[in-house]
């Protein structure tokens, strides 16, 4: 028995919608005709009525916190892939930044078997690029790699020493996988949680400048060259990093970038005070002009991927103020309603555009066989109400994580259907 997805409407090119019924049977699509005339025979088949609805391929999330092992108060597989699915991810990837990190042929396993017995969508592991994330001695990527993790990374921090993370990409290099940096340098942020900006210049605050971000891409894009490694830049924030980016990229280096939606929708003149740490996150929100830059370079292709950054803590953690209060926010149940409203609705982006960058593009980028509604492939299926206005609403929030600062912002375009690999892993209501 499989799926028919009637009068499901798909993204053709630009904002132009083609409507299609959708048969799903095992874990494939197996039929996609033009939705005109007669409904095809659905007898011993479930249905899901799309009508009015956008149907996507499962949208994709390369940069995410689960936090287990170890902070499974924060967030568990089962909570996070839940949470996920609530947001239409059917594949997210998870940084190493656990306790213990991702380190160990052991630690891989671990996250690769809780994924398989309590989460609901594909989970792909990254492994730490270094032991303990400590910066001091790189882990045996061979053994982390036959273990199942998909590229390298210490998210989290930055890996420090050059020659660590050219040691690091040039054996990424040579067993064919990605080196995923968290751009940062120490000695230029210690102690400042805001963006050298308005915000921080009106608290009399320490601040984190540009180029404690930029210094690192600069040196990694030359690193890159010089190794070969597929070098992809987490989380960009600055507009001094855009510029070394799209320069790489014009001279032939194999790098990759992604930015989150909070910083294409946020800047640090937003931040409403200082007593509230659902504005805390790394890298910081920057300024007007730094978000200005992010978009553009989304736009013109410098910027590859949108990715969460989904980074969940407890209440407790998130109460103890501005200086204490761990960095990071939620992202998975607000990333497709958020970017739809302020960017498609609003027509600066094709809904294309936006898909493409949630589906095809990250499986393109990290050689993913997902991302595309075709006959034949994975049936990976996200389902979105493009029309419903609702107010982000923390309390419904699958995620065991409330801490976002778009509580109460009024979006449409959120997923009623996640389907993985032809199973409806998540429906509204
Ligand atoms: O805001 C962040 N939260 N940035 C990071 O780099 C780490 C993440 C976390 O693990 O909470
Ligand atoms: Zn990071
Ligand atoms: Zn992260």
């Amino acid at each position: 028995m499989g799926i028919w997805i009637l009068n499901a409407q798909t993204v053709a090119t630009g904002n132009e919608l083609t409507k299609k019924h959708i048969l799903l049977e095992g874990n494939t699509i197996e039929q996609m005709i033009e939705a005109a005339g007669a409904l095809p025979e659905t007898a011993g088949h479930t249905v899901i009525d799309a009508a009015g609805k956008l149907v996507t391929p499962g949208l994709i999330d390369m940069h995410v916190h689960l936090r287990e092992p170890g902070f499974e108060h924060k967030e568990t597989i089962a909570s996070g892939t839940r949470s996920a699915a609530r947001g239409g991810f059917t594949t997210i990837a998870c940084m190493p930044n656990t306790r213990p990190v991702i380190d160990t042929v052991e630690t891989v396993k671990y996250v690769l078997d809780k994924a398989e017995t309590e989460g609901i969508v594909r989970v792909l592991p990254y492994g730490c690029i270094t032991k303990n994330e400590l910066g001091r001695e790189l882990t045996d990527f061979d053994a982390l790699k036959q273990a199942g993790a998909i590229g390298f990374t210490d998210d989290g921090v930055g890996v420090q020493s050059a020659q660590m993370m050219k040691d690091a990409m040039a054996k990424a290099a040579s067993i064919g996988l990605p080196i995923i940096a968290h751009c940062e340098d120490n000695t230029l942020v210690e102690g400042a949680w805001a963006s050298e900006g308005e915000f921080s210049r009106k608290h009399g605050l320490k601040a984190i400048p540009n180029e404690s971000e930029a210094i690192h891409v600069g040196r990694d894009v030359l690193l890159a060259e010089a190794t070969g490694v597929h070098y992809h830049v987490c989380h960009v924030s600055t507009e001094q990093s855009v510029r070394l980016i799209r320069h790489a990229k014009q001279f032939g280096i194999k790098v990759t970038a992604e930015v989150c939606p909070h910083h294409l929708l946020l800047s640090d003149e937003d931040i409403p005070g200082l007593d509230d740490a659902n504005w805390k996150m790394n890298p910081p929100l920057r300024t007007p002009k730094d978000v200005q830059a992010c978009i553009e370079a989304l736009l013109d292709g410098t910027i590859d991927i949108l990715v969460t950054d989904h980074a969940p803590h407890s209440e407790e953690e998130k109460a103890k103020g501005v200086n204490l209060a761990p960095f990071g926010i939620v992202g998975f149940e607000t990333a497709f309603p958020l970017l739809y409203t302020k960017f498609v609705a609003t027509g600066q982006w094709t809904l294309q555009f936006l898909v493409d960058k949630m589906t095809t593009l990250p499986a393109q980028v990290f050689g993913l066989p997902l991302g595309t509604l075709e006959v034949g492939k994975e049936a990976d299926i996200t389902i979105i109400d493009l029309d419903t206005e609702k107010a982000v609403d923390p309390a419904e929030f699958a995620s065991k994580g409330r801490n976002t600062p778009f509580i109460g912002w009024n979006l449409k375009g959120w997923p009623t259907h996640t389907i993985v690999g032809g199973k409806v892993v998540w429906s509204e209501a």
